[in-house]
């Protein structure tokens, strides 16, 4: 496909309206992702789940959609699982408006073969009904030793349901009043993953999306570290901790593959867009990118345990490995003394977009730079973010016609960032100034 502006590593729907990744889970050999997706527009209309599958991560075929609308309502974002005899169970939120025209949101269950291609939602849906909630969405499903858990948005907070069967869930706790960055809107897309930290312990990672007013304004995926019973998450950190996935402006809503025997680090992937500008971008038949998948794991720092991502293997042979002259990845290490900056050009362009400097000799600071676009209101931005870090900096930069992923340092701090450049194929430019 050489449509403007169509990433070809990182997956779009041939037509239609994406936004989130939902039901991700990796299955009979193939990583499945399903999406929030309208086939009829390039703008947010009624909820459906498309579908996609992947051997390798970076190419994908894209196959007939899931989910429909039905009585219950449209088809909000949610999870998969696949169960110790091999069944694969999709869980989402059914939408509609109430008498009062507000949000009714309930969980429902589907019963899935992958392979054959068939989606049955369960007769006795909704398995959760609304408990008088406005916001109730987002159902992440896990496996833990006594059984299944499912996370639910509740408005600012999220709660924790547990289940034997997946059918009949008892609510056993919620947690996030106080705890990290909060808006005046509902959090969403949580998930709940272990980690391992270098000690060898574990440690989960709880991902929620926070929209608006996240790191970079507008939509933006947010964590916490903690312990989890299998009742309830205690956050490691103080309550006033904010951490992020990503700092750049268009990384929201991000979940982990769901794997009934791990073989490695869970992978994640976010919807690279933000609510913020998300229904302007200017594409035509299309609209709406993911991330490419990256590895998460825990890393020590002077700050305590963070987050680091980075490519898995097979992605990053695919990004080098590509003939398509608008897919590059430039790299670079240097030594940023405390004067020093270095800046980074895309596409060709007059100014950088980016900016990197060494604030003290233990930290790095990231600044994004964008001029405004009158095409896309809002999509102007000035921001930067710090993050420990001491010796030789690498900094990595991966362009796919216009979609960038800079990572600066060993993982902790990414920005994802859409741009529309007149020539996306051009590279990258280092220049170390001072
Ligand atoms: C997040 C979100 C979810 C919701 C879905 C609707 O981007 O608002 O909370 O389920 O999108 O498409």
């Amino acid at each position: 496909m050489t449509e403007k502006f169509r990433p070809r590593l990182h997956f779009t729907p041939s037509v239609g309206w994406m936004n989130d990744p939902n039901g991700m889970i990796r299955s009979a050999g193939y990583w499945h992702l399903f999406f929030q997706y309208d086939p009829d527009s390039i703008t947010h209309g009624p909820m459906h789940w498309g579908h996609a599958r992947s051997r390798d991560l970076t190419t994908w075929e894209e196959l007939p959609v899931a989910l429909y609308p039905d009585d219950l309502g449209t088809c909000f974002s949610g999870s998969a699982v696949e169960t110790p005899e091999g069944e694969v169970k999709l869980f989402y939120t059914s939408h509609r408006l109430d008498g009062e025209g507000r949000d009714f949101q309930q969980q429902c269950l589907v019963h899935a073969d992958l392979g054959a291609g068939t989606f049955d939602k369960d007769p006795g849906n909704p398995v959760i009904p609304n408990p008088g909630l406005v916001a109730f969405r987002d159902p992440k499903v896990i496996r833990i030793d006594a059984g299944w858990v499912m996370l639910v948005t509740e408005g600012q907070t999220v709660g924790f349901y547990g289940s034997d069967d997946l059918r009949t869930w008892r609510h056993l706790s919620s947690f996030g009043e106080g705890e990290g960055r909060h808006s005046d809107e509902p959090w969403e897309c949580p998930d709940l993953v272990p980690l391992t930290a270098p000690d060898g312990s574990e440690v989960w990672m709880l991902i929620i999306g926070v929209n608006p007013g996240a790191y970079a304004e507008g939509s933006g995926t947010q964590y916490f570290l903690g312990q989890f019973d299998g009742l309830r998450f205690e956050n490691l950190n103080p309550p006033e901790t904010e951490l992020w996935l990503d700092h750049g402006r268009d990384y929201y809503a991000a979940q982990t593959f769901f794997e009934r025997d791990p073989s490695g680090p869970p992978v994640a992937i976010g919807w690279a867009s933000n609510w913020r500008y998300a229904k302007q971008t200017p594409t035509e038949a299309f609209r709406g990118v993911m991330s490419l998948p990256r590895a998460l794991q825990l890393v020590e720092t002077q700050d305590g345990l963070r987050v680091a991502a980075s490519l898995p293997d097979e992605v990053r042979k695919a990004v080098i490995g590509s003939d398509d002259p608008a897919v590059q990845l430039a790299e670079t290490t240097i030594e940023l003394g405390e004067r020093q900056v270095l800046s980074v050009t895309l596409f060709g362009e007059a100014e950088p977009q980016f900016m990197i400097e060494r604030p003290a000799p233990d930290r790095v600071r990231v600044r994004t730079l964008r001029p405004e676009d009158p095409t896309l209101p809002t999509f102007g931005h000035d921001y930067d973010v710090t993050s420990p870090w001491s010796g030789p900096l690498p900094v990595m930069v991966l362009m796919d016609h216009g979609l960038v992923e800079l990572c600066a340092g060993d993982g902790r701090l990414w920005l994802t960032n859409l741009f529309y450049p007149d020539a996306p194929e051009a590279s990258a430019r280092f220049d170390v100034w001072g």
